[in-house]
């Protein structure tokens, strides 16, 4: 009776596991190739649940990213593409990327700094986002493979010279990605110049918890700890103030679905065709703190944004239209995907009073933002 029950016992367990899907990964060969002599390629981090980040040295990006749903089953909560073809060719230069050397935008690409004015280059109407149409996204980086604390990791490095884009010194920077037994993807941002300059990388993912772009992300629940936000004019760019949530359809103090009032006639909103504004999280300088957790009904899957810095970026993917085939042929669908950028505030460097954004010699810039992923039932 006891082999009987033993028997039985295996063969439920072994045809369970064997209907879990798993993850599908990307072969290293699509991302194979050299881009002016530089060597571009892709490597696997994973951990001992069965996660895997699949990263490019290729704007430092996030390829693919496999966690478990509440089945059990792996879904990938990136969008992006299967090759590297597809990224050179893709009009939407910000799948996964780490955007840079200033990550949002900055008013008419303009700023001082000890009483010289620098311009940077144009790239977004009259203003300049995400680090200029040549930005960190198009470079290829240094890639090691490396451990830290036991667990899997990839340090990519880029050496951002004097002028590009218009910015000022050269800025050495160094991003790790690491990937956690609890199922966490740790981004460690560290930076050196040897002139006064100004710096606020991001991570650029575009998620869909519910792994597949033909859900939309107007289902995802969200919650954001922050009590106010940077209103900004049709631009995009911050007026300078801080205004409450109180009351808007911005308020996700406490959790709620993203649709729930993405359409509302609220001025910050038609501004942004949406959700694109720029969180002020609660929380002293520099503290290590969650930031939002968002999930997808669909897939039970829960991502916890956990951060050092000041502002996240909430992007609802209002400027997507359905005409990208990124992986498994979905399409880039109206408000499929969605960004929590992690970030000082955009157009910072106008501001005396937002947080700072300048880097000095001699000084290191650092900034650690972690996305941890659960499930919920
Ligand atoms: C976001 C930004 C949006 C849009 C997007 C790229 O970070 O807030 O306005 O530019 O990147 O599609």
């Amino acid at each position: 009776m006891k082999v009987f029950i033993a028997l039985i016992t295996a063969f439920v367990f072994f045809s369970c596991a064997e209907n879990k899907i798993e993850p599908a990964l990307i072969p290293l060969d699509n991302f194979d190739t050299e881009l002016a002599g530089e060597k571009i390629g892709l490597y696997n981090l994973t951990n001992s649940k069965g996660m895997v980040v699949q990263i490019t040295n290729y704007g430092a990006r996030v390829v693919a990213l496999w966690v478990p749903d509440k089945n059990g089953d792996f879904k990938d909560v990136v969008m992006g593409f299967e090759s590297i073809k597809e990224y050179f060719e893709s009009s939407d230069l910000y799948h996964g990327p780490i955007v840079g050397r200033y990550g949002n935008r900055i008013n008419k690409g303009q700023f001082t700094l000890n009483d010289s004015i620098y311009q940077l280059s144009i790239n977004d109407g009259p203003n300049h986002l995400h680090g200029g149409a040549g930005g960190w996204e198009s470079k290829v980086w240094n890639a090691e493979k490396i451990s830290v604390d036991g667990n899997e990791a990839l340090k990519l490095s880029y050496f951002s010279k004097d002028g590009e884009e218009g910015y000022p010194g050269n800025l050495k920077i160094d991003v790790t990605y690491i990937v956690t037994g609890n199922n966490e993807l740790t981004i460690k941002y560290k930076a050196q110049t040897d002139a006064p300059t100004i710096i606020n990388p991001t991570s650029h993912c575009y998620f869909n918890l519910s792994g597949t772009t033909k859900n939309t992300i107007l289902s995802h629940i969200l919650k954001i700890d922050g009590d106010k936000f940077t209103p900004t004019d049709e631009g995009l760019i911050p007026t300078g103030e801080l205004s409450l949530v109180a009351q808007t359809p911005l308020d996700f103090r406490t959790e709620r679905p993203i649709g729930d009032s993405i359409d509302e006639d609220y001025e910050p909103l038609k501004f942004g065709l949406g959700y694109d504004h720029n969180y002020v999280l609660n929380k002293n300088i520099g503290e290590y703190k969650e930031a939002a957790v968002i999930q997808s009904p669909e897939s039970g899957i829960k991502m916890t944004v956990i951060t050092d810095q000041p502002g996240l970026q909430f992007y609802s993917g209002n400027f997507m239209d359905g005409t990208i085939t990124g992986k498994r042929g979905d399409l880039n669908h109206y408000r499929s995907g969605f960004a929590l950028e992690a970030q000082n505030f955009p157009d910072a460097p106008n501001h005396a009073d937002f947080p700072s954004a300048v880097l000095l010699p001699n000084e290191e810039y650092n900034q650690v933002t972690s996305y941890l992923f659960s499930v919920t039932n």
